[in-house]
């Protein structure tokens, strides 16, 4: 007797026999691929647009989804455009350069709205900002490969999906002075023995850079956001949008609500890096504590509210695992702003025990936010969402929600 197969099994034998198909393309999803059905099996198409009919290669076969690259566009969606950069087709760099801003963003917003739902059974409350962002000469750091070539060093980016360095000499999501370093780098660095050199920009021009190779500028960048200037280096975190950062600072402060908020005036910058929030928390807040796990971000940290005359702010230099137990119960104010990996169970836990009024959470990957505030649970309601395309031409945004205690802040 033979067993009779459920319908999508079916559907994975004959996927399993093909090499080429043609698909249409629904949508883009998080991370910016675009997703393909083939009878119901999920086919996730790099550098494809919505509307596209293609014939595509698999180039992955998992059990309940495919990944396949392009070999050629039957009809173009709309919105697709020739990329402007010369090194997009092999460059993993970015992956939307294929499609007009405008429907880029559209897309991403798209994606990021339809995960919060399927992962975290979110709905996206009424009140959603998108924020565009100046979509090239826009960013300030970059970490750069370098290899051996047939003409000596290079350097650049890996390609997509492999470990291959693309050489680059130019690259114009760079802000003009970064992208101005590409051409000399290759000698400058001469015989270095490092593999990967990170670049970063301030605001009036100068670079510096991180491991330290003897020819190339060393020491610390600032950048001026708002009326607050920031000192920082190549080895920690800054953020990556120099037109965007003050919108965001603004978004994740959201101080029309701050005076009317109770309690004993203290506000949690966790995940603090250089202290981008802390520093204006400490102008609204009585008191900010600030706790960040790299020595060397808690040195600018330090350092920037000094520079700037703030005297209460208190910077812990600390994992905000090991931190978090002493996270008051109810704090007036905390905002959290983790690496793509989110929030670990312990400080999930943390704040559904503790209960901020006010809870701000700054993301750059909507997969983990939806799971994060699934878990945060209904205790908190969502009071607004920001978008910011904090990365033009690539599939990620910068995601900022603000999190409402429901006893604190009843429903009007
Ligand atoms: C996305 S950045 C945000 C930094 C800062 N809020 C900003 O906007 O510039 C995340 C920061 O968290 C720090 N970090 C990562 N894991 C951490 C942990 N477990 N505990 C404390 N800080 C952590 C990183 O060093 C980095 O500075």
């Amino acid at each position: 007797m033979t067993e009779e197969l459920h319908p999508k099994q079916r559907a994975g034998e004959r996927l399993a026999e093909l090499d080429e198909l043609e698909v249409h393309i629904e949508k883009l999803v998080e991370g910016g691929e675009g997703l393909a059905r083939f009878e119901g099996i999920p086919i996730f198409v790099p550098r494809s647009a919505p509307g596209d009919r293609l014939r595509v290669r698999l180039s992955e076969r998992r059990p309940g989804y495919g990944r396949a690259e392009i070999i050629e566009i039957l009809t173009p969606g709309a919105g697709r455009r020739e990329a402007p950069c010369p090194h997009y087709d092999r460059c993993g760099g970015c992956d939307l350069q294929h499609l007009e801003e405008s429907a880029q963003l559209r897309y991403k917003a798209e994606a990021v709205r339809e995960t919060l739902l399927r992962l975290g059974g979110i709905e996206t409350p009424s009140k959603v900002t998108v924020v565009p962002g100046q979509p090239w000469g826009y960013r300030l750091r970059a970490q750069l490969h370098v290899g051996e070539g047939i003409r000596g060093v290079e350097v650049g980016y890996f390609a997509r999906g492999s470990h291959d360095l693309v050489s680059v000499k130019r690259c114009p999501v760079l802000v003009p002075e970064l992208e101005a370093v590409l051409e000399d780098l290759p000698q400058q660095l001469g015989d270095t023995p490092h593999r990967r050199i990170d670049v970063t920009a301030g605001d009036q021009g100068q670079w510096t850079h991180s491991p330290p190779v003897d020819s190339l500028p060393r020491g610390e960048v600032e950048s001026r956001v708002g009326d607050l200037v920031y000192a920082y280096d190549a080895r920690c975190f800054f953020q990556g949008h120099r037109q965007l950062a003050p919108a965001l600072v603004e978004h994740a402060l959201d101080a029309s609500r701050i005076g009317a908020e109770e309690g004993d005036g203290t506000a949690f910058d966790l995940f603090a890096g250089v202290g981008l929030f802390s520093l204006p928390l400490a102008g609204r807040y009585r008191q900010v504590v600030a706790v960040e796990s790299d020595r060397v971000a808690c040195r600018f940290n330090r350092k920037n509210a000094k520079r700037n005359q703030i005297a209460n702010l208190d910077v812990k230099l600390q994992s905000v695992e090991s931190w978090i137990p002493r996270l008051p119960r109810r704090p007036t104010r905390v905002i959290v702003d983790p690496p793509r990996l989110g929030l670990s169970h312990k400080i999930r836990r943390a704040l559904v025990e503790k209960r901020p009024q006010h809870l701000t959470y700054v993301s750059c990957n909507a997969a983990t936010l939806a799971r994060d505030l699934k878990q945060l649970g209904p205790g908190f309601r969502i009071d607004s969402l920001a978008l910011l395309d904090m990365f033009p031409q690539t599939g990620h945004m910068e995601i900022v929600v603000q999190l409402l205690d429901r006893e604190a802040y009843p429903e009007a």
